[in-house]
């Protein structure tokens, strides 16, 4: 049998492919950044459009990825690299360094290789050690997160980017628990978030565990802190006239793709009530378009993990 790490058919589906094509546009000679490379779906797409003439740097912290980018590198005549880490540090080292790009894409949140892989610890449906590292050499895991928190922490975590509205239950259960046996599972842990509910909630939308379980996982790998600090570092990288899409999967998400967006559009800073601009500052990035992009009901019907997808495009003034 294959080792599961190899490419499979049930690899991740890339969302809003089309879309991601026609927005970033890539054109033979271009620099394309790849800043979660995945099961490379997005960079096949955007390589061949390439036509072997340019470059394509590829990003991801997980390093489970590089069979997929080795698959992709063996099909194409294109200089290609994989670079390890998180995206927000790797933009700013290239960018320090000089690299410029004509296109980026960052396609957020969790592969369906990781999600689907039960020794990674990301799902609630099979037991399996809790874990959630999109990088598995980072040093803290859900469980840290889960045994070491106090319950206020764990409350607002649940609330903030799970909108669990038993959040304080779920955290006064889990401190409970681990008081007599700390959590090694994401059974243990599902089976207590479950039977911290009212019994009618259990039965609402999806799995009792499901927000629990996406707000640890943001947690764990500070997925907003590193959307917050990704964005301007690759705007810096771009070329004028150069795309940045990002798509995102939850409203926290999108809203600071949006508020970053909007920034940099604005231009002028000054208050409103200054008869003449005094800070000279210039629009340097323009959305395109101005309201984000959904995945149509056909690709949400052929692929339900589309269904929350936003993208929002940038275009850096020339
Ligand atoms: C939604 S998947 C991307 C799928 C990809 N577009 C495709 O078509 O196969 C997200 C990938 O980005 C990686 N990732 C998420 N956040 C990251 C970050 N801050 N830095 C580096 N990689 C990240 C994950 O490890 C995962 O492999």
């Amino acid at each position: 049998m294959l080792p599961s790490v190899l490419p499979t058919e049930s690899d991740h589906v890339p969302v809003l492919a089309d879309e991601i094509v026609a927005r970033l546009d890539p054109r033979p000679g271009e620099t394309v950044i790849d800043g979660t490379f995945g099961a490379g779906g997005h960079s096949a797409l955007l390589a061949s459009r390439l036509k072997g003439q340019g470059k394509l740097i590829a990003i991801d912290r997980d390093p489970s990825v590089t069979p997929y980018f080795d698959r992709l590198r063996r099909s194409t005549s294109l200089k290609m690299r994989l670079l390890s880490g998180e995206f927000s540090t790797v933009l700013e080292q290239l960018s320090s360094n000089g690299v410029r790009a004509d296109a980026i894409l960052l396609d957020l949140g969790v592969s369906s290789m990781q999600l689907d892989r039960p020794e990674r610890g990301f799902s609630y449906a099979v037991d399996a050690p809790l874990d959630m590292r999109m990088d598995p050499s980072a040093e803290y895991s859900a469980r840290e997160l889960v045994n070491e928190s106090d319950e206020r922490e764990l409350a607002d975590i649940f609330k903030r980017y799970g909108e669990e509205r038993h959040a304080r239950q779920i955290a006064r259960a889990i401190v409970r628990r681990r008081g007599s046996r700390p959590f090694e599972r994401t059974g243990d842990l599902a089976e207590t978030i479950k039977a911290a509910i009212p019994a009618p909630a259990r039965f609402g939308e999806g799995h009792p565990a499901k927000r629990v379980f996406q707000a640890l996982r943001i947690e764990v790998n500070d997925e907003l802190g590193a959307v917050e600090r990704a964005l301007p570092a690759a705007l810096e990288m771009l070329r004028p006239g150069g795309r940045l899409a990002v798509i995102s999967f939850h409203s926290l998400e999108d809203r600071i793709v949006k508020q970053f967006l909007r920034k940099q559009e604005g231009g002028c800073t000054c208050p409103p009530d200054f008869p003449v601009c005094v800070c000279g500052s210039e629009p340097v990035l323009r959305a395109s378009p101005r309201r984000a992009i959904r995945p149509s009901a056909a690709e949400v019907a052929r692929n339900p993990r589309a269904q929350s997808a936003r993208l929002r495009v940038g275009i850096k003034v020339g």
